[in-house]
């Protein structure tokens, strides 16, 4: 028979010798096929051989070779099934977890103190009646000067260094300019607080090119200098404590006439003077004023029929002053070891 019974012995003396070296079921797939693959593999073509086998010999052939397969398909079996099982193991060693080691420390997250003052004047105007507006960022010269009384030539835009974004747009230097939105859009009583982000080329210890502000206005008719002391006195009692009162001392805005700049007694010394207030016993926190007779007709209000008061709130400075920091870049910069010592708990 031609050799036959050598060469098969030969083929399984190879699977032999090749089986000691495989390590992965994927390896003893791969070895397998070179045996057992019906077109390509050393078994499969004898199979194939088959039809050129006189038919005398047929019979011993097909049995031997028969046997082979069965033989090597066993072998294959088996050291497949001891490398996956060995696989198997090693995936468990590898994905054990061991429940007895300390778990992570899980810090909770908190709201950034800039959030924190923000939503706690929310929550007060919101008692008091006032809805939140929420202007642009982008503003026109119009609505961020020209409407506010603030004519091309005026000081007041050289107070407010402003980054334009070309001759008519601007980063808005003041959450004022929605003022003007809100009384083009809103026939009087209008009560609106209006929180946001406003852009001034201006940095130093005190002073970012970006800052926050919250905006409030109110018209109506017959509204006063003295409607707006009374709210003011009932929010810095919210704020800084109760005993807390404030001081209006004369100022000047464009949008804003008679204009104030408001003190509140010093929530540190109770007034009578230290380091915080400089001695004075008094802290400035906020600019605001009567809205100017100008500045409600440019929105089509009548100024004889209504009058209203506005103010413009710090973020920043009111947060340095009630957490002591005494640099604004400490409020950007997110640093873990700063910001956790900024919370009320
Ligand atoms: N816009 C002013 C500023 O940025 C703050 C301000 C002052 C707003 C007086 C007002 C106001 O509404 O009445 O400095």
């Amino acid at each position: 028979m031609n050799g036959l019974s050598e060469k098969l012995s030969a083929i399984k003396q190879e699977i032999l010798d090749g089986m000691e070296s495989l390590d992965s079921s994927k390896a003893v797939y791969e070895f397998k096929k070179t045996f057992l693959d019906s077109k390509n593999g050393k078994i499969g073509q004898l199979m194939k051989e088959m039809k050129n086998i006189p038919p005398a010999e047929k019979a011993e052939y097909g049995k031997n070779v028969n046997a082979l397969k069965t033989w090597a398909t066993e072998q294959f079996d088996e050291m497949d099934a001891r490398m996956k099982e060995k696989e198997l193991l090693l995936r468990y060693e590898n994905e054990k977890i061991d429940i007895s080691m300390p778990a992570q420390k899980i810090v909770p997250g908190n709201l950034h103190p800039i959030t924190l003052i923000k939503n706690q004047l929310i929550d007060i105007f919101a008692s008091m009646g006032f809805e939140v507006f929420e202007g642009a960022e982008i503003e026109t010269d119009y609505y961020n000067f020209t409407a506010l009384n603030t004519p091309q030539d005026h000081p007041a835009r050289d107070m407010q260094d402003t980054f334009y974004l070309t001759q008519e747009f601007l980063l808005r230097t003041q959450t004022s300019a929605g003022q003007i939105h809100v009384m083009e859009n809103t026939a009087p009583p209008i009560k609106i607080l209006s929180p946001g982000r406003v852009f001034r080329s201006d940095d130093d210890a005190t002073h970012s090119p970006m800052f926050s502000q919250m905006e409030g206005l109110v018209v109506d008719k017959g509204i006063t200098l003295c409607d707006l002391k009374g709210m003011l006195d009932v929010l810095v009692q919210k704020i800084f404590g109760e005993g807390t009162t404030t001081r209006l001392r004369p100022s000047y805005f464009p949008f804003t006439e008679p204009s104030v700049e408001v003190d509140v007694s010093c929530f540190e010394c109770g007034g009578k003077g230290c380091k915080l207030c400089k001695g004075t016993g008094w802290i400035e926190v906020l600019g605001a004023g009567v809205v100017n007779k100008k500045v409600l007709e440019v929105c089509g209000i009548d100024s004889d029929e209504y009058s209203g008061f506005a103010f413009g709130i710090g973020i920043e400075r009111l947060a340095m002053l009630k957490y002591g920091i005494n640099n604004i870049k400490l409020l950007f910069e997110s640093d873990m070891r700063v910001l956790s010592q900024l919370n009320d708990d």
